[in-house]
């Protein structure tokens, strides 16, 4: 890694999601596409799924599938720094530093938290302090740019204030961090036509049997109103060209029964040796990838807190 490279820090928690097709162009394929050109570091954020896992065998489980995804997604440990975040006690430590520093009218305007207060539910305190801890991980490495989907824009705003508030105390310690929103690619359509969303069932999934693939495209909605299948194109665009498609969708006007198959062949090409990669990935591998980037993160991350307890006055 070189010196003058841009910084750039994500975090993903390992909250079960099991990834679809939109997760994947909407999300993950965005930041694989951008973060070798920075020095980069991918956190796996257990703490802050701790606001809403309460299983310790569930959080582990996760913690190990979602390391997977991205590994057969094209992530390579090699390129960034893969660690964990509750393995690096100064995060929580620095969270308490900016908690001293922000306000509770500030973190009430959080959206997570008004969320949760608006549907008649009780926040827990960890998830009224998350955006603190969140600009912790951000700001330990003097990050520059943060890949994120449009729901965490709020929070690196927050990150900025954290590190604004504590430069004015204590004098320039921290850079403020910029998002960068994840939404190159427009809305992938699921099955039905709408957004492709666990939560309406129409996904196809990212890592599925071919089964199960071949399943949801057989069931993806097509009306009559021409040659050529709207719900089945947009998603085939995702694997080709338009210039690449143009002959087959011209030949096979009306055909959807083979412009379905078509597609399955195009996802499978583009599936099967991720699934194969994933399949091959250990445990072992996971943990043994995570420790190093872990040992690497927490060498940055400590020479930056003792900056910080110099600052604040706990150095005797
Ligand atoms: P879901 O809608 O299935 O619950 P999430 O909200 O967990 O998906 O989304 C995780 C990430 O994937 C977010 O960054 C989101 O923007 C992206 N994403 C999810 N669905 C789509 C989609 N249909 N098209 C584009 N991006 C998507
Ligand atoms: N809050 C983020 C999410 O829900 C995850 C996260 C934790 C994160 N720490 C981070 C993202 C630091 C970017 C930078 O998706």
């Amino acid at each position: 890694m070189t010196e003058n490279k841009k910084r750039l820090l994500t975090g993903i928690k390992p909250t079960a999601e099991t990834l679809h097709l939109g997760n994947y162009f909407g999300a993950l394929k965005p930041f694989l596409d951008m973060y070798g050109e920075y020095e980069s570091f991918l956190m796996l954020a257990d703490y802050h799924a701790l606001t809403t896992v309460r299983n310790g065998e569930t959080l582990r489980h996760n913690s190990y599938e979602v390391v997977r995804d991205y590994l057969a997604a094209g992530f390579d440990p090699k390129k960034a720094i893969l660690f964990q975040q509750s393995a690096i006690g100064v995060h929580p430590e620095l969270a308490w530093i900016f908690e001293c520093l922000v306000t509770v009218p500030f973190l009430m305007m959080a959206h997570a938290y008004k969320d949760k207060v608006s549907k008649g539910e009780e926040a827990n305190t960890g998830l009224f302090n998350y955006p603190m801890l969140m600009a912790a991980d951000i700001l330990l490495y003097d990050t520059d740019i943060v890949p994120v989907g449009e729901d965490q824009r709020q929070h690196v705003e927050y990150a900025r204030e954290a590190a604004s508030k504590f430069n004015k105390a204590y004098g320039q310690t921290f850079k403020e961090p910029q998002e960068r929103i994840l939404k190159e690619v427009a809305i992938v359509p699921g099955t039905d036509g709408r957004k492709m969303s666990k939560s309406y069932g129409n996904v196809i999934p990212l890592f599925g049997t071919k089964d199960a693939i071949t399943k949801a495209v057989m069931s993806i909605v097509t009306d009559s109103s021409g040659g050529r299948p709207v719900n089945v194109y947009s998603i085939h665009k995702l694997f080709k060209t338009e210039e690449e498609l143009a002959p087959l969708y011209e030949e096979n006007s009306g055909k959807y029964k083979l412009l379905k198959d078509a597609l399955v062949e195009d996802i499978e090409k583009m599936i099967a040796p991720m699934r194969e990669r994933r399949a091959g990935v250990s445990d072992e591998e996971v943990k043994d990838i995570l420790k190093d980037g872990t040992e690497k993160a927490r060498a940055i991350a400590e020479a930056k807190m003792k900056d910080v307890r110099a600052k604040i006055g706990v150095t005797l």
